[in-house]
């Protein structure tokens, strides 16, 4: 038996702000499949987590952290769920606050939850023969875990499932914040500051990222956010597996929040937008194409390409219905334009998981024009959903979404290659011509219900992965 622990900062179904809370709250699962691995998560137990999860904690262990100057307390509770045993980590001060991160102490919020992992690994019950931390909020647990080895003989990976987010602070917190010989500030440091991914980079056994594309485009200076040196001195540690859906969640079959459930009938889609209509009080023109996007209003989703463009193709018969929220500048954006054009486009300033799975079942296509993209969770759920997804050629989106060929039949949507305007504005217009022509349309509507983005094979991938690193075999 090997064991494994995950450290993160968010799981679904506790508590979530973005694709990583998908991941760790499905990939230990997906894992449970091979029965040689006992993978367990460990997470902070912030005040948000809702009652009904607390309420099933049991009470493991108490015990102090040492932590540059301090001495915090760190309490661990824990509870099964579909199978897998979470530990999560009470510390009254840094974690029983509203929301999760944006507070100007975030870096020492989970430097301390990285502290806290190594002192459980000493004083809890559980001894990992891999520890697996996600993101920069994780990241110290590698380093520390590498420095202090508090388990024997005890391995580490690390995974990026996004290089934009490090954890940077100014260098002389370094003896506020460790307890550790000055000989290891060199590991920490890039560019003059302490950063945390860095320090992850450098002493993980095994790095890997959300998917095979971004895994060599952040060896180059336009993905890799100043990290690029560091990726190319570990290429041969590191490895792009793409992440999974959770098919049973995301399934249009059996979708609670949906009008009508389907399996692939564009009819049963038609009554999910009729629905929708009526619920949202906006009349969907069933002649027309229904585009939507479902995403946190940030730059990295392309909204800047879509704003270039977007009054042109409404031109177009087309209806459009935006779904997030975000920064204002977009919010903005998207409100105005539903004001002035009432009949086409809708946008849904909330996020609202019950909407978005309407919106996924209702739609024709669905946009994810991303600027950059480690993997994409949404383009497999519109996917899942048997809408066509029209992304640009980065990251995750390159590996799921093949651009639809007329000529050879292939392809299960549309993508184009550059960060330009006018290709997105091509594709969007090539995109109509297809929908209009009805043997291309049906032969691509074909080739999106065979589209699956389960975990099983990536599962596998990551249980190799775990074999290099341990003497005994994983796979039997
Ligand atoms: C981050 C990335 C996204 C990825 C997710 C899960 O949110 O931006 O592309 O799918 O992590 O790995």
């Amino acid at each position: 038996m090997e064991n494994v622990l995950f450290v993160a900062s968010e799981s679904t179904p506790f508590i979530k702000t973005g694709g990583l809370a998908d991941v760790i709250g499905s990939l230990p699962q997906a894992l449970k499949q091979y029965e040689q691995l006992e993978v367990r998560v460990i997470l902070p137990l912030y005040d948000e987590i809702p009652d009904e999860w607390k309420e099933q904690m049991e009470y493991v262990t108490t015990f102090d952290v040492p932590f540059g100057w301090r001495n915090q307390e760190a309490t661990v509770y824990t509870l099964k769920h579909n199978q897998v045993i979470y530990y999560f980590l009470a510390n009254d001060y840094y974690f029983t606050r509203k929301g999760i991160y944006g507070y100007y102490d975030d870096g020492e919020r989970f430097v301390y939850f990285s502290h806290a992992v190594l002192e459980f690994l000493v004083h809890g019950d559980f001894k990992p023969d891999i520890l697996h931390a996600h993101d920069w909020q994780a990241a110290m647990a590698v380093v520390l875990a590498n420095i202090r080895k508090p388990v024997d003989q005890m391995k580490t990976v690390f995974t990026i499932h996004n290089i934009k987010y490090q954890g940077v602070m100014p260098i002389d917190i370094f003896e506020d914040f460790f307890n550790l010989d000055r000989e290891h500030i060199g590991g920490l440091e890039w560019n003059g500051m302490l950063n945390c991914l860095k320090g992850a980079l450098f002493h993980a056994d095994k790095i890997t990222t959300v998917s095979p594309s971004y895994a060599e485009e952040i060896k180059y200076p336009y993905y890799s956010e100043g990290l690029h040196p560091m990726l190319i001195e570990r290429e041969q540690d590191l490895v792009g597996i793409i992440n999974g859906i959770d098919t049973k969640e995301y399934n249009p079959l059996t979708d609670p929040y949906l009008a009508v459930n389907y399996r692939s009938a564009r009819s049963k889609k038609i009554e999910n937008r009729l629905a929708l209509g009526e619920e949202l009080g906006f009349e969907m023109d069933l002649d027309q194409p229904l585009y939507v996007i479902i995403t946190r209003l940030v730059e990295q989703k392309g909204l800047h390409l879509v704003q270039h463009i977007f009054e042109e193709f409404l031109q177009e018969d087309v209806q459009f219905i935006t779904l997030g929220t975000g920064e204002q500048e977009f919010e903005h954006y998207f409100s105005d334009i539903a004001s002035r054009y009432p009949n086409k486009v809708a946008a849904l300033l909330t996020f609202d998981e019950g909407l978005a799975r309407k919106l996924y079942a209702s739609a024709d296509f669905f946009l994810m024009p991303s600027k950059f993209e480690p993997c994409g969770l949404a383009q497999l759920i519109a996917l899942q959903y048997k809408t066509v997804p029209i992304v640009r050629e980065t990251g995750g989106l390159k590996d799921t979404v093949l651009s639809y060929n007329e000529l050879t039949g292939e392809g299960n949507g549309f993508s184009f290659t550059n960060y330009n305007a006018h290709d997105l504005l091509n594709t969007l217009n090539y995109t109509l011509k297809i929908y209009h022509d009805s043997d291309q349309w049906q032969q691509l509507i074909r080739n999106v219900n065979k589209s699956q983005f389960s975990w099983k094979e990536s599962a596998l991938e990551y249980g190799r992965l775990y074999e290099q690193l341990v003497p005994t075999p994983i796979y039997g």
